[in-house]
């Protein structure tokens, strides 16, 4: 089985919004179908947003959202990434997560995301990627939920 990495097109959006209200994250944060594709088409036209697709085997696998300067208007901030539950733990999500990092790499700057406190195995799936806890924002998106705040510090040579 190939995994390919590529940019996410117009045609992509109808799946990855599949895959991106298929999680337990739906449940807290209402996402829909529709309001994922609104949502996809609106990044898509903004040329600052970099959106990519894994392939896996020809069907798209898992996608990511990210702006290069999205965390304080100078650090790269993976907005959403998420991998179709029939195909995590093949190394899709890592993939994803190593394009953000080296699409963002010449900017020098540590790399930045949030994840609901709830959300344990996409913790443990960051802490496992060298990301680190270093901040929480309280009832930030949702009542009740804490976004944790990850950084990963970029490497110096
Ligand atoms: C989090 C998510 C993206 C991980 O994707 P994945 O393709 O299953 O992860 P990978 O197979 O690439 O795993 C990469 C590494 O993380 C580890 N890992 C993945 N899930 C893990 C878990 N629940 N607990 C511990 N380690 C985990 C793997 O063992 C692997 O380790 P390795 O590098 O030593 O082999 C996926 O579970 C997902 O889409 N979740 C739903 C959406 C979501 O929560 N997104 C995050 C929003 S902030």
């Amino acid at each position: 089985m190939e995994m390919t990495i590529r940019d996410l097109k117009k045609e992509d959006i109808s799946l990855c919004a599949t895959i991106a209200t298929s999680s337990s994250l739906q449940d807290v944060y209402g996402f829909t179908e529709m309001g994922w594709k609104e949502k996809l088409e609106k990044a898509l036209e903004q040329e600052e947003n970099l959106l990519f697709v894994v392939e896996y085997d020809t069907s798209i696998a898992g996608f990511a959202w990210a702006h290069p300067v999205g965390a304080f208007l100078c650090a790269p901030y993976l907005r959403f990434i998420s991998v179709n539950p029939t195909m995590r733990g093949k190394g899709i999500g890592k993939l994803l997560l190593q394009e953000f990092e080296q699409r963002t790499s010449h900017l020098h700057k540590d790399y930045f995301l949030l994840v609901s406190d709830f959300n344990t195995e996409a913790i443990h799936f960051y802490e496992k990627q060298r990301y680190e806890r270093v901040g929480a924002l309280s009832d930030f998106s949702v009542v009740g939920v804490t976004e944790i705040i990850m950084r990963k510090k970029r490497l110096t040579s």
